[in-house]
């Protein structure tokens, strides 16, 4: 897989990532996360798979990963592959979150009122992960993002927060920031606005962008064009646009979507990828895979013939984006 400058920073990526989030801890909210690894939770037989799933990106040529303090111990199972390979660090690139703490404790299903992850974006939280983060991944950590930057969450306008994050790009970091929910495009033109030694403070964005959630195409173009690397995640719609999807109210458009497919001689998830490796405004799209089988029906994307046809039948099947992030919303940790 080919690799191509990200931004206008000095670090390459490949088309297709590997995102880490259904790989490091045993309970998640994509559609079929338990039964994917097989309901077996202990830390080492998690690592293992964690490795023969990372083993197989490799093999295919991924070259980007994305973790999260918040994923479990992704970030811990990506550093003991990275020794056991004995991966060189300048051959991959590699972002981590910080933001929210994971609180699920290696359970699936947690009493009432107890949650899986705490957000905080304040600067003791980024101090305490940052440290975790360098432990356990050192230089070869290359972006560290903002976990779900909202505008409610108020980290945009946090100075201490803001210099903060200055402070570790001087010292060579690239930041970025991730989004989440209805206000993405509104919560990324303020990001926009911020720089510090007339310099952008951020170099990357992880931003959802699917067949079914557009709205922020105007300003990922906008950064892109500004030279911030972006990453999409969520490109299936956490597996709604995946046969595995057996919600009625989406079957008229997974019935269209798989005759799509059989005209295209593909799989479903590998046109809605398709849809977004072909967007120009993306560097990388993340696969959420949690097999190796379902990693090589992604990957098809890269062979799907782009045509003004297709990209009006996929980009037709846009939801509002309030409905989208109700779904979203709706989905059970699993
Ligand atoms: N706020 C944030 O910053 C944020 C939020 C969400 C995600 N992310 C990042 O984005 C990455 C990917 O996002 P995502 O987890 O939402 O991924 P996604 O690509 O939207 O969905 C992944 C889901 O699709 C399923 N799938 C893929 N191919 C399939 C196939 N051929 N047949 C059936 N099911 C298939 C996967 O199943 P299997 O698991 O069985 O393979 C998984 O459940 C994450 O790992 C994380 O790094 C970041």
């Amino acid at each position: 897989m080919e690799q191509k400058p990200f931004g206008q920073t000095n670090l390459t990526v490949t088309p297709i990532g590997l995102g880490l989030a259904a790989l490091g801890r045993p309970g998640y909210i994509n559609l079929g996360h338990g039964k994917d690894l097989d309901h077996e939770y202990d830390v080492a037989a998690m690592e293992a798979h964690s490795h023969t799933v990372l083993d197989a990106a490799w093999e295919t040529g991924i070259r980007y990963f994305d973790a999260a303090r918040s994923y479990g111990r992704a970030e811990a199972f990506l550093s003991s592959w990275l020794k056991n390979r004995q991966i060189d660090p300048a051959s991959i690139t590699i972002g981590s979150k910080w933001g929210y703490t994971y609180t699920a404790d290696w359970q699936v299903n947690l009493p009432q009122g107890q949650k899986h992850e705490v957000k905080e974006h304040t600067v003791p939280v980024l101090q305490r992960q940052w440290q975790e983060s360098q432990a356990l991944l050192g230089n070869q950590l290359n972006i560290y993002q903002i976990h779900s930057a909202t505008l409610d969450s108020g980290v945009l306008e946090n100075e201490a927060v803001l210099a903060e994050l200055a402070r570790l790009r001087d010292a060579g970091t690239i930041i970025g920031l991730s989004l989440s929910g209805t206000d993405q495009a509104e919560t990324l033109w303020r990001a926009l606005e911020i720089e510090f030694d007339g310099q952008l403070l951020f170099g990357s964005v992880q931003a959802t962008w699917n067949i079914l959630e557009q709205s922020a195409t105007a300003v990922l173009t906008a950064v892109h064009n500004a030279g911030v690397g972006v990453i999409i995640k969520e490109a299936l719609a956490n597996g709604r646009l995946t046969p595995r999807n057996q919600s009625p109210d989406f079957e008229p458009k997974l019935h269209a979507l798989t005759q799509l497919a059989e005209r295209h001689q593909t799989t479903v998830d590998a046109l809605a990828l398709a849809a977004v490796l072909n967007q120009p405004f993306v560097d990388v799209v993340l696969s959420g895979a949690a097999q190796p089988d379902h990693l090589i029906s992604n990957l098809a994307a890269l062979n799907v013939k782009w045509r003004p046809d297709l990209a009006n039948s996929l980009l037709g099947m846009r939801e509002e984006t309030a409905e989208y992030w109700q779904i979203r919303s709706n989905l059970s940790w699993n």
